[in-house]
């Protein structure tokens, strides 16, 4: 049996300003930014909103060489990713790997809120950026 992903756990959308975006999910959605983070390891700065149990994470980047500002070359503004809340982070990459799945991280690193977190490649995902994102229990 194959360990099922939780949840999701978050959408990653791609902005060139979140100053820019608020005004459209605080205003137009309704939504309250819960926290404004810099998450030096993928060159971001985050905004976050809950909605219905799940987050949406709005991803503006911190310098030219940020993953998130070549997808902004390439795509334009739109969503980036999709986060599934996972038990362990090593045991989904492990079972990603064993099905041929092209891994971006070979494991976790600390991404936003301290969360264990690792991409798989779009090229293998059909084309949707995948993350899996762990809970810290100390958190
Ligand atoms: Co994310």
């Amino acid at each position: 049996m194959k360990t099922p992903v939780r949840q999701i756990d978050h959408l990653g959308i791609a902005v060139r300003s979140i100053e820019e975006a608020l005004p459209y999910y605080e205003n137009v959605l309704g939504l309250r930014c819960e926290r404004i983070e810099v998450v030096e390891s993928q060159k971001v700065r985050t905004a976050f909103f809950e909605v219905g149990g799940i987050h949406i994470e709005l991803l503006e980047p911190t310098c030219a060489e940020s993953p998130v500002a070549k997808f902004l070359e390439s795509r334009g503004e739109g969503v980036h990713h999709i986060a599934f809340r996972v038990d362990s982070v090593a045991g989904q990459l492990a079972q990603a790997r064993e099905s041929g799945v092209r891994l971006i991280h070979e494991e976790g690193f600390p991404g936003a809120a301290g969360k264990l977190v690792a991409f798989l490649h779009p090229k293998s995902t059909m084309g949707v950026l995948t993350e899996f994102c762990q809970m810290d229990d100390t958190h």
